[in-house]
Order: C-alpha cells, then sequence, then structure tokens
C-alpha cells in the first residue's frame, strides 16, 4: 500500500504529480516562504540607483547566502524598467543600470534545509516596487498583487482547475486595463527538486490544484508596453 498523501488527495495522476518527500510538511514549506520573503526586502535595500541588473543579481546571491540559503533551484532573476515587461525566462539583452523612478522586479527561487529533518525545501517569491515614484508603473505593481489576492482567495472559496484560474486572471487584468502575459502560469512548489515530480505549469491543470503545493504567477504588461508587474506566491 502507498503511503497516504498529506493533504489527503485520492486521484493517483494527481497524487503523482503532487508528490512530495515522505516527511516533507507543508509548514517546513510555509516556512521556507518566510525565509524567502525576508531575503526579498534585505535585497531590495542592497539596490542603489546606477547599479546592473548583473550587479543587483550578484548582490542578491551574496544575502541569499548570508541568510542561509546554499542553493537555488531556480536562478535569482531581477529586471529594471523595460525589463519589468519581459518574463523571468525570457534573456534580456542588456544589463540595464537601474534609474530613479523605475520599476522593479525580483523572482527568487532559493533553497532552504531544515535543520531538523534535513528536508530541502524551494522557496519562491517574485515581487515588483518602484525606485522612487513613478504612479503609474506603481499601480501597475499594486494591480500584480491585487489580482494574485483575487485569484487565491476565489481559488480558496471555489477551488477550479488552473486553467479557469488563469481564465478569470486574463479577464481581471483587462478589466484593470492590463494585459496578462500567458506564458507566465505558475508551477509546482515542494521539497527540492519538485522537478521528479513534474515540470507542468499551474495553468495546464484538469484537475484542481492542491493550494500550497502549487505557486501562482501572474505578469501584466502596460498596454503601451512602457514596464510591466510581476507577483508570485504560494497558491
Ligand atoms: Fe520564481
Amino acid at each position: 500500500m502507498s503511503t497516504p498523501h498529506p493533504l489527503g488527495i485520492h486521484s493517483p495522476d494527481q497524487s503523482k504529480l503532487e508528490g512530495v518527500d515522505p516527511r516533507f510538511l507543508i509548514r517546513g514549506l510555509l516556512h521556507a516562504r518566510d525565509q524567502t520573503l525576508k531575503a526579498f526586502h534585505e535585497i531590495r535595500g542592497i539596490l542603489k540607483e546606477g547599479m546592473t541588473e548583473k550587479e543587483a543579481s550578484k548582490g542578491a546571491a551574496r544575502v541569499l547566502l548570508e541568510l542561509g540559503s546554499k542553493k537555488q533551484w531556480h536562478r535569482t532573476h531581477i529586471r529594471f524598467g523595460t525589463g519589468t515587461t519581459l518574463s523571468f525566462n525570457e534573456p534580456t539583452k542588456s544589463s540595464p543600470n537601474l534609474n530613479l523612478h523605475d520599476p522593479v522586479y525580483f523572482d527568487l527561487g532559493p533553497v532552504w534545509t531544515d535543520p531538523e529533518t534535513g528536508v530541502e525545501y524551494e522557496g519562491d517569491y517574485g515581487d515588483t516596487f518602484v525606485m522612487g515614484e513613478n504612479p503609474e508603473a506603481q499601480h501597475c505593481a499594486d494591480s500584480a498583487r491585487l489580482l494574485f489576492q483575487k485569484a487565491k482567495a476565489r481559488h480558496h472559496a471555489h477551488p477550479a482547475r488552473g486553467s479557469e484560474l488563469y481564465g478569470f486572471l486574463n479577464e481581471e487584468a483587462r478589466a484593470l486595463g492590463y494585459i496578462l502575459r500567458e506564458d507566465v502560469s505558475g508551477h509546482r512548489i515542494g521539497d527540492f527538486p519538485h522537478h521528479r515530480f513534474t515540470k507542468m505549469n499551474l495553468s495546464e491543470t484538469s484537475f484542481i490544484p492542491s493550494e500550497s503545493l502549487w505557486v501562482l504567477e501572474v505578469q501584466i504588461l502596460d498596454p503601451r508596453g512602457r514596464f510591466g508587474a510581476f507577483f508570485e506566491d504560494i497558491l
């Protein structure tokens, strides 16, 4: 007989895709999330005007190491200015300098080891903010966060397939005057590496995803292409 899934899921396909280490605990994953959020704020604190995206990424690596994360399940993505319209997967053509009033997003994927059990938990957190004042870019950043919160609340109240969740985000983004990037579409999270179970996107799930084992990603674009905003966290 197989080990019962910690979240009590019964569908064999879903259980396989939502696989975790037998020692995995949701609170371990949430602790990794909190550590990642702490790192996010520390990295934000080291940004300086004129710095390049590459320099900021090097600084981020230092902060993560100092906080105790020795590896990352995905590398750090930092984007400035019009670079915020690019997805974390898109290669940057340049490493632009940070200008005052630029929007900035970080996407962090550090691994945190639980000292008691040795289980390696994946962190994944992304958010956008503005250096200085830029009301339009700030509104876009706030909207990405709001869209995430709306989708999460909807999922908790009316659990739905990932495809429905992204359909909802698409409509809500349009209502706010933004364009949703459909290729930024969420994924599994868990103990490292979740890739041994699946690399499926959240938007592709044909079942109701368990809320703590998936990351919801939202990236929206200014219709004039001047900037974008990214937000991601555990569903
Ligand atoms: Fe991420």
